[in-house]
């Protein structure tokens, strides 16, 4: 891997702690960062090179759901080492010229891990000092959701990237096209040829896709409040799931080819506005930094179909929120049940095949069957036939997604990052959906959402599966 310095623009924010930081020490651990590389932190505050440290420090001893494992003093060291400090204001330009003294690489990435209204000074400036010119390396910049807040500022702000940077330079990242769980469903799908004549309209039924939480929004008020679940999650992770588990096979498996089938499903997605059910919890308004009055939604499902093909008029049911009774992510593909199923009049008979893609937290690929239960009589049981993460004999190692990312990055490998395309036709999608917004329905923290939710599948003889922790049990 190449040697380069990775400048971090906010590296006190909520994203560097954590997320970015702690995905660096993992990197380190496992030797991913090359010798020489150096780490420039940038913010606001007056702090040393020994200040970053003592913080990096306390940042890596906090507790963190998504980084729970032992910090050994050595690798911690070593991280260190590699760590410059740069105080200051990213409008000023004194900033860029100290940061150009800093910077002993020509291979660079500069990290964005702050507000979006900030990044037209930092990409400003960077080239007032040259420091964006590909001169004997190169440049790449990562970027995070949210890509705007509309179609019409998500294109304004590709079109300012570009006068800046060229579109192989840009790595706007969606964390969960990270997850090893959803990187799979590209490999099973087309790696095993015998499901994927499966996926069309002729078999499935219907798709859910499912993210929900058991906790709330905790100190995220000020970023939540002002965009919501559907603009949070729906617009970005899950309609990444889905195009991975609809698009059709690539040419090759490359990023343009890739892309280009995932960019194909979002691009034919049918915006329903008259069907999305938009749900807050109790209590939300009185969570820190929230409007008294606050409209925003915590929960939505919505139904939505490809238009395509492959797809005609397979329903497509979406939903996800917060403060709910499961923490789960998922999949579902419903296969149909055909007419005169043999053993279909037995008790749960006519239960229907279920393909699970389960992001987390028990996570793997599971394929929902009937089988007969051991004993004199036909009688029937549903059962999982799996493959899980978690009981994997080979016990492999299992990289955060923002790891996973950076290793891209470095790599110049952009298969698993959004192009400007993408978010544009991910915004198009649900703008219509975010205007129909209206007052929310209230639902039961604790609970599966609104019952409107429910009404939705209903209406259409269907409901939505309770998410089972029955498979890839630790
Ligand atoms: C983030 C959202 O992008 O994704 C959060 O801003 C959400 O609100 C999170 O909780 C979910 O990510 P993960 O990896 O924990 O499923």
């Amino acid at each position: 891997m190449d040697s380069f310095a990775l400048v971090i623009f906010g590296i006190t924010s909520n994203l560097s702690q954590i997320k970015l930081i702690p995905a660096l020490y993992d990197m380190e651990e496992k030797g991913l960062l090359p010798s020489g590389m150096t780490i420039v932190g940038i913010s606001r505050r007056e702090m040393s090179d020994r200040n970053l440290k003592d913080y990096v420090h306390s940042v890596l001893h906090l507790e963190n759901i998504h980084h729970k494992h032992e910090i050994k003093e050595a690798t911690f060291k070593k991280l260190c080492m590699r760590l410059k400090y740069l105080g200051g204001s990213v409008e000023d330009q004194q900033l860029y010229e100290k940061l150009s003294k800093f910077l002993d690489h020509n291979n660079r990435i500069f990290y964005l891990a702050t507000y979006p209204d900030l990044y037209h000074y930092v990409f400003e400036n960077l080239q007032k000092n040259k420091l964006n010119k590909q001169s004997g390396g190169w440049i790449r910049l990562m970027i995070e959701k949210p890509i705007g807040n509309d179609l019409p500022s998500a294109k304004a702000l590709n079109n300012l990237l570009l006068k800046y940077f060229t579109e192989d330079q840009i790595f706007r990242l969606d964390h969960y096209l990270g997850k090893e769980t959803l990187q799979n469903i590209l490999t099973f799908r087309f790696a095993n040829d015998i499901f994927e004549p499966l996926i069309n309209r002729d078999s499935i039924d219907h798709i859910q896709i499912t993210a929900l939480e058991d906790f709330g929004i905790g100190k995220r008020g000020g970023y939540f409040d002002q965009v919501g679940t559907l603009k949070d999650v729906g617009q970005n992770h899950q309609l990444q799931m889905l195009a991975f588990a609809t698009m059709n096979v690539p040419s090759e498996f490359s990023n343009e080819a890739v892309t280009k089938e995932r960019l194909k499903i979002l691009q034919s997605l049918m915006p329903l506005p008259d069907s999305i059910i938009y749900g807050q919890y109790e209590g939300y308004p009185r969570e820190e930094n929230v409007a008294e009055n606050s409209n925003t939604d915590t929960f939505y499902a919505l139904k939505t179909y490809i238009n395509n093909e492959r797809f005609k008029d397979v329903p497509i049911y979406i939903r996800a929120g917060k403060n709910l009774k499961q923490t789960v992510t998922e999949i579902s593909i419903v296969f149909k049940n055909p007419p005169n199923k043999l053993l279909g009049s037995l008790d749960c008979g006519d239960e229907p095949n279920v393909l699970i893609y389960r992001i987390q937290p028990n996570e793997g690929i599971v394929l929902k069957i009937l089988t007969k239960i051991p004993g004199y009589e036909t009688k029937l049981q549903p059962e999982y036939m799996q493959y899980c993460y978690r009981i994997d004999p080979h016990r492999h190692y299992i990289p955060d997604p923002y790891e996973r990312l950076l290793v891209d990055a470095i790599r110049g490998d952009q298969t698993f990052f959004n192009d400007a395309e993408e978010v544009e036709a991910q915004w198009a999608f649900i703008d219509p959906l975010a205007q129909a917004l209206k007052k929310p329905h209230i639902y039961k923290n604790g609970s599966w959402g609104p019952k409107e939710a429910d009404e939705l599948l209903k209406k259409d003889g269907r409901a939505w599966l309770e998410p089972s922790m029955e498979f890839c049990r630790m």
